[in-house]
This record gives C-alpha cells, structure tokens and sequence, in this order.
C-alpha cells in the first residue's frame, strides 16, 4: 500500500483536497491520509467543511492556529515534521497558495518525500502577496506539477520546469462545485433571509490589502452602502475583516445589507449560483463564478487566475469608488460578458489526478 499524506490548513483548501482524497481511496493500492495543520480552526472556517463536503475527520491534526507568517509557518513545519517521520509517506500532497502549502511542502522534501502541487505554476507578480511567495516556493521544490489553466503551464516552463513532470488536470476546486450544487441548492438560507434568485450581490473581501487599512475599509463601507441604495448585499464576513472593523468601530444599520458570519461549503454555494454577481477578492472565487457564468468584479490589481478573466465573467478593478459603482450598475442591468467554462473544469479532476499518482508510485 503507498501512502499519500494531503496537507489542508485553510478555509480554500478543504474543497480541493476532498475531492482528491475520494479519488485516491478508489484505488486499492493508496491509502490516503489528510493532515489539517489548524491554520483556519474556528468551527466556521473548518469544522463545517469537512462536514459539508463529506470529508472523514483529518487523520492528523496540528492545531497550530494563527500567528504572524513566519510563527505559522514555523510551527506546522515543527509539528509537520514529526508527523511524516512518524509516518514515512510516499508522497505528500499540497494545494494552493496558503501558509501551510510552503510549510509542508519544505518538510516533506527536507525528508526526501516526493512533493506534487495541485494548482501549480499560477502567477500574480505582486510580490507583495503572501501567497505569492508561497507558491513560488513551492513550486521551485516541488516533484509533480498538477495545473489548472494554460498560464500554470506557461510558467513552469519558463521556469525550467521539464514538461514531463507538468500535468494539465484541470480544477479540483470545480469538481467540489459539480459535485454538490444540488445538494447546496437544498439549503434555506435564501427563505431565511427574506432572498430571491438574481436579487442581491454577495460580497466576500479578507485581502489584507483591502481590510487592513482604516481608509481602504473606509472606502469599502461607503461603496456598499451606495449599491444597497440599489439592490440587497450579502456579506459573510471573515474572521481577519471583522477584526478591523471591530477594531475600526465600524458597522452596518443599513437593512439592505445582511451582514452574516462565514458561511459553511453548501450554503454559501447556494448563495453563490443565486446571486447577481459577485463583489469579492478571493482567489477560488473567481474560479466558482467562471464555472456558473456569474459576473465577479475582483477588487485586486492583478490575478494569479487570468483565464477567468480572457475566458471568464470576472474582471479587475482597483478601489476605485466610481469605478466600481458603474461596473456593479452593469451586473444590476444584467450588461455583462458571457463566460466560456476552461478546458477540463468539468468535474473530474481528482480522477485524473488520481491516476497519474498511482502511475508516478508504482514506477
Ligand atoms: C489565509 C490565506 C489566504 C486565503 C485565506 C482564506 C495565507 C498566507 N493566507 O488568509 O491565502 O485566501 O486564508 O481564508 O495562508 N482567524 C480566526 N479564525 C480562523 C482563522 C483565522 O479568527 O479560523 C483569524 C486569525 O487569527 C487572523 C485572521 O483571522 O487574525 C487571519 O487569518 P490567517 O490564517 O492569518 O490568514 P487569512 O487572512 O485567513
């Protein structure tokens, strides 16, 4: 039996990972084991997850919860490495761009643990981004090279990455989509908030560079309260969000604007494909939104993510209040692009990558 150790810390993790775990424990050669580092730990940003996403309880867990980047860093590859010590992994498996991904991705190959990243190879050019950093570390140290769009591609090779070890998948994040959009579409939570198809815009933002700053959050609260002159916001807030505007003293009494904590997989999916369009700054988002054929206006100057932009519904602005204001009065008239879906987002990723995993053990 070989042995895949999946790494997931944080809340964009758990729909990448689950998939790839039920395609792994098809084969009767793999046994798969997931190790959460405790990255996220609130009930909201991971319990719920794997409950919702029909995941069995991590088989390791760390707990190492927050911190600044290197504390958090540090600690899951403190505890990370007692743990494929422990268990001498074939392979250790990482996702995305979080913390966790470096952290463990640095480990597993210090032990000379071969390494494969889903979702390799993206690029924002902002270094200023922490996962920007992660993901070109990963990816310098990394054996096997699973990707979700041509850019992936693109840059690996321009990084001197041989093709051979370069594997277009396609994106697991959708095979979760796929997989449960009936069963999201199950949930009450547009009946228990007073919702109806098409009729509210949902809003998602926890970028640092967004949320961090008075002015920038400033900014932000103004914007939404212009567009709920308009149409209702939902917005589940993140824990680092609502922290600032706590911190900031800043709330919401406008009733168009249904403040909400984060929300579980299922129900925020429903959320998701009943919406208007969407107002966020998350990664896997814009992904989601190009799969439904939603409008997404992305607050970030850049993207790791360009072909939901070349192909997708989602679009680029800066913190522009203007600017934003006359793009959310398009989604509000319904004058948007058409997306087209990428190639291989169809909902059978994990199989793939199932497969050329137990190909790459058995040789
Ligand atoms: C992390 C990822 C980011 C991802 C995001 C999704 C990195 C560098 N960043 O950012 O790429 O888009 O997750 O959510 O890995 N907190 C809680 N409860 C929790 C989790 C966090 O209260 O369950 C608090 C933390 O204590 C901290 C803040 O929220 O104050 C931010 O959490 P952190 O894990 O540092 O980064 P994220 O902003 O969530």
């Amino acid at each position: 039996m070989y042995k895949v150790l999946s790494v997931v810390g944080a809340r964009p993790n758990f729909m990448k990972v689950g998939p790839i775990h039920r395609a792994l424990s098809a084969k009767e050669n793999i046994e798969s084991i997931i190790c959460h580092t405790g990255q996220h730990y609130d009930e909201k940003m991971s319990k719920v997850f794997f409950e919702d996403l029909e995941m069995p309880k991590p088989h390791i867990y760390l707990g190492v919860g927050g911190g600044s980047h290197a504390e958090q860093t540090g600690k899951v590859m403190i505890e990370f490495e007692k743990e494929v010590m422990n268990l001498k992994p074939d392979l250790v498996l990482v996702v995305g761009d979080v913390n966790s991904t470096l952290a463990c991705s640095i480990v597993a190959k210090k032990l000379h643990i071969p390494v494969v990243h889903v979702e390799a190879g993206l690029r924002s050019f902002d270094r200023e981004m922490p996962e920007e950093i992660n993901r070109i570390v990963t990816d310098s140290i990394s054996d096997m090279f699973f990707v979700t769009e041509d850019s992936g591609e693109k840059h690996l090779l321009g990084d001197g990455v041989s093709s051979e070890r370069i594997h277009f998948t396609g994106n697991v994040m959708i095979d979760s989509l796929v997989h449960f959009k009936e069963k999201a579409s199950r949930s009450s939570v547009l009946a228990d908030n007073g919702l109806s198809k098409g009729e509210y815009l949902l809003v998602t933002l926890h970028r640092p560079s967004n949320v961090d700053s008075i002015e920038s959050l400033t900014t932000l609260a103004e914007i939404l309260n212009a567009v709920a002159e308009k149409i209702k916001i939902v917005f589940p807030i993140h824990p680092r969000t609502m922290n600032n505007l706590k911190k900031n003293k800043l709330s919401s009494d406008n009733d168009t604007i249904i403040l909400l904590v984060p929300q579980g997989y299922l129900v925020f999916l429903q959320l998701m494909q009943n919406s208007k369009g969407l107002l966020t700054d998350s990664g896997g988002i814009q992904e989601e939104t190009t799969f439904l054929n939603i409008p997404c206006l992305t607050l970030r100057d850049n993207t790791a993510r360009p072909v939901t932009i070349d192909l997708g519904t989602n679009i680029l602005l800066p913190l522009d209040k203007e600017l934003i204001l006359s793009n959310l009065d398009k989604v509000i008239s319904g004058n948007w692009k058409q997306g087209q879906i990428p190639r291989m987002w169809d909902g059978k990723a994990a199989e793939r990558m199932a497969d050329i995993i137990e190909d790459f053990l058995s040789k």
